[in-house]
């Protein structure tokens, strides 16, 4: 396709997608050009601008506040509440009846809430937290299903001021322990257990083993999901439907008003060590970042059916299945289960029924069910669909062209947004009016600067290899690492500390026309089907098994998961190779970590490549695994 509607446009390089005429005409942002230019002219006029759009119960005096680098400060001395947004001006509105969620199990139960219906469920749960104690500024854990009680949790504990810290239900009781202990929650919310694949997923089995590691926990709040047995603790454990059976849960419940920079929420990602970092976000800042994304990037109409298939327990969830999608009021799709149960069309008969016309999810999924063939999709009528989304980890050329033909029939553009846990938003993505490139994210988002520089903070030219930038803040920013600001500004501050600039963690490259191509991670995490892991969260996982004296993990490519986990084990003295230990160490990776985190290959070594000062040579390891050469080896320890 080397077409585009506007004749003065020069092509860029490659192969390339221009917006169709009908994109154009109807997008919001029909010229992304001038919008990002004009955008970067007055940056704070821009988020000001933004932000108005919003409802605040007292303005701001100063967009950003630039005094204490890097805890910047947005939108200072205003009060709003992100829930606020979200719902109660929905409800003084005719939007009080358009229909927020429509929800659908996998065993095909489904629910729906309008705007009005959710207001008051959320109301009558805030009312249920507060009668329990949970003041602002709590923190709250949530470990639940992709359900709808979870979103309603979320925004119940945003209501009040509590401070959400939703952990996705595949961690294990251990990683659950470790976060509820790090965050000192004394709330927990959970379910009994979760639908995947047929099975139950026995979540509130979990807390009990995680509780039993953090006394700290007082009450847990279960949901009846699944229905199956479950032991329910007199006086720490209640049912939710009992709860918001109580005349304490009124459906009214004022929205606290917080300081635009009081937390919102806490949200654990792996980093380059053993220990999960608590990323923080707060209400006002988020709010204005995450709605302004979705709606110029997802061109978000009132009658668009969006659908964000990621879980709620992860940052995409958050940004883009609880918060955004509600503040700009649109109707979204929440499904609980696996893309292919019981068949591998079951998203596209979901897609079909529910007319979805906006649908975001990521590489992994694609080639998943790529995989199966395009008779599955071709059964259905994706007619509705009008654009795509994808993100979490680079998207092969492959994949993307299988989405753009066979599910958008070559008519919905792809957009492939590249961000992270700490950015709030998207950062670097399309916007419809942007011709595509398979494979790039293409151009960073109005009022965000970024750039690929060498470790001097050279920039590269085009075509090389470097690490990706942000230059300057943005309203939906990280605000710190819960607990440990030193660690926020080591990690993502320092190396380009003269520069003021944010270190993303990634490598990219540029081309001649400017798109940005995402590589890869540059440091020790590692992208398992979308999911960010730490080598050394998994290496410390199995150093804890008591046959194990060492460990090394790397990321391997994989043709549907992106990456797999290899692990190398040296094992104690005395100890001896087995299938059975290799089975038991899989195992109890899972049960430390969660099923994500087992590596697909475990292979007993006596040494592991190092360097003179010790530190495991991963780039040596991963050659081998690959069987490429091992490159300078001048550092190694022999
Ligand atoms: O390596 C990048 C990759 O995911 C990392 C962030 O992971 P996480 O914090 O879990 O957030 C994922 C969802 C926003 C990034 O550092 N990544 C995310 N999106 C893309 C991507 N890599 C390439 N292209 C993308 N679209």
């Amino acid at each position: 396709m080397t077409t585009h509607p506007d004749d003065s446009f020069s092509p860029p390089v490659g192969e390339w997608y221009p917006p169709s005429p009908d994109m154009l005409n109807s997008a919001l942002i029909k010229n992304y050009e001038q919008v990002y230019h004009e955008s970067l002219t007055d940056v704070e006029a821009f988020w000001a601008k933004q932000a108005e759009k919003l409802d605040w119960f007292e303005p701001w005096t100063q967009v950003v506040d630039r005094s204490n680098v890097p805890f910047y400060r947005w939108y200072v001395g205003a009060k709003t509440n992100i829930a606020y947004n979200a719902l109660d001006r929905h409800v003084k509105t005719w939007r009080k009846n358009k229909l927020a969620l429509i929800f659908e199990g996998e065993p095909g139960d489904k629910q729906t809430y309008s705007y009005h219906k959710l207001y008051r469920e959320v109301n009558k749960f805030a009312n249920v937290l507060k009668s329990m104690g949970v003041k602002k500024g709590d923190r709250v854990t949530v470990y639940m299903g992709r359900i709808p009680e979870l979103i309603m949790a979320m925004l119940a504990c945003a209501k009040i001021g509590a401070v959400h810290s939703v952990v996705y239900g595949g961690f294990s009781e251990h990683a659950l322990a470790d976060r509820i202990e790090d965050a000192q929650s004394r709330v927990v919310i959970t379910c009994d257990g979760a639908w995947l694949r047929g099975n139950i997923v026995k979540l509130k089995d979990i807390v009990d083993e995680a509780v039993r590691r953090s006394p700290i926990v007082e009450s847990v709040i279960v949901v009846k999901r699944t229905g199956h047995e479950i032991n329910m603790e007199q006086g720490r454990d209640y049912w939710y439907h009992d709860l918001m059976a109580l005349p304490i849960a009124s459906p009214i419940c004022e929205s606290v008003q917080m300081d635009a920079e009081d937390p919102l929420f806490i949200l654990y990602t792996s980093g380059t060590t053993g220990k999960p970092k608590g990323i923080l976000h707060t209400h006002g800042g988020y709010q204005v970042y995450t709605s302004t994304t979705l709606s110029w990037v997802f061109d978000l109409k009132d009658e668009d059916r969006y659908w964000c298939a990621a879980d709620p327990g992860w940052i995409t969830g958050h940004s883009y299945i609880v918060y955004a999608p509600l503040i700009v009021g649109a109707t979204e799709i929440v499904y609980e289960g696996a893309p292919n149960y019981p068949y591998p069309n079951r998203w596209w008969k979901l897609v079909e029924e529910y007319s979805v016309s906006v649908l975001y999810t990521a590489p992994t999924a694609i080639r998943g069910l790529m995989r199966f063939g395009d008779a599955w999709p071709n059964r259905h009528d994706l007619s509705s669909l009008r654009l795509l989304g994808s993100v979490g980890e680079p998207i092969n050329p492959e994949a993307w062209r299988w989405f753009y033909k066979v599910i958008g029939k070559e008519r919905c553009p792809i957009m492939d947004t590249w961000w992270q846990t700490e950015t709030g938003g998207f950062m670097i993505t399309p916007l419809p009016s942007v011709p595509l490139k398979p494979g790039s994210a293409t151009r960073p988002f109005p009022g965000i600067e970024v750039d690929v520089v060498d470790d001097k903070g050279e920039v590269c030219p085009p075509g090389t290899d470097g690490n990706l930038v942000v230059k300057g803040p943005w309203p939906g920013m990280a605000r710190t690492i819960y607990g440990d600001p030193d660690r926020f500004v080591s990690q993502y501050w320092s190396q380009y500390k003269e520069q003021g600039w944010y270190l993303t963690g990634d490598s990219a490259r540029r081309d001649e026309d400017g798109y940005v191509w995402v590589i890869g991670r540059n440091d020790d995490v590692i992208k398992v089907s979308g999911y960010r892991l730490g080598t050394a969260e998994v290496e410390s996982g199995l150093v804890s098994h008591a046959s194990v004296a060492e460990a090394a993990a790397i990321g391997v490519p994989d043709e549907v998961r992106g990456n797999v986990i290899y692990a190398y084990v040296i094992l104690r003295a005395g100890q001896q190779p087995s299938e059975d230990l290799r089975d038991a160490l899989k195992e109890h990776i899972r049960h430390e970590i969660g099923p994500i985190a087992v590596p697909s290959k475990i292979e007993f070594v006596t040494t592991l490549p190092k360097t003179r000062s010790g530190k495991i040579m991963r780039r040596v390891l991963r050659a081998r695994a690959l069987g490429q050469p091992e490159g300078d080896l001048s550092t190694l320890e022999e």
